[in-house]
């Protein structure tokens, strides 16, 4: 780990190293769900190897699933208390969803928008992301390195830019 995030990490409180991992519906039927587009790990072992991934970061996760478009929204209102950033893979929601959109927005936490599958070479109407503009950045197509990458990705931005908690109220 280089020097400079490691000691960005000493002064860090819980809070800040912490990351959501969301996931919306269908997700949690991942592995046998559509294995030809999704690939075959249950989002258990995607989770599981997340976070062993994290930790050599420095990061905790916190993982959440919900089938439900308002709990998925309760869930991102509490990170915004709980965690300094939000891995989002929104599901259908993502082509769908503006009161998940509005949520990003409100919640101030930079959000990484994941998606398995390459949405944009997929049917017309997944090549739409309404939460896309609000998130800081999106990951689609790796399969469950979409993931890795995303974690990756919101390491830099905390490490570049540590939220301070006054800022998020
Ligand atoms: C998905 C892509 C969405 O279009 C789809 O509705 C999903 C999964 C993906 O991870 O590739 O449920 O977000």
């Amino acid at each position: 780990m280089p020097g400079r995030m490691r000691d960005a990490r000493r002064e860090r409180n819980d809070t800040e190293m912490k990351i959501l991992v969301l996931n919306g519906p269908n997700l949690n039927l991942l592995g046998e769900r559509e294995p030809g587009v999704y690939g075959s790990q249950s989002l258990d072992q995607i989770c599981a190897h997340l976070s062993s991934a994290a930790e050599e970061m420095g990061f905790e996760l916190v993982f959440a699933q919900s089938n439900h478009e308002g709990e998925l929204i309760d869930i991102l209102h509490a990170a915004r208390l709980e965690c300094s950033g939000v891995i989002l893979n929104a599901g259908a929601y993502t082509h769908t969803s503006y009161a998940i959109r509005d949520a990003i927005s409100a919640i101030k936490i930079p959000v990484v928008e994941v998606h398995l599958s390459n949405i944009h070479a997929r049917e017309e109407f997944r090549h739409t992301s309404v939460i896309a503009p609000v998130c800081i950045g999106q990951i689609s197509g790796f399969g469950a390195d979409s993931y890795d990458l995303a974690l990756t990705a919101l390491a830099f931005r905390l490490g570049q830019n540590p939220p301070r908690l006054e800022d998020k109220h």
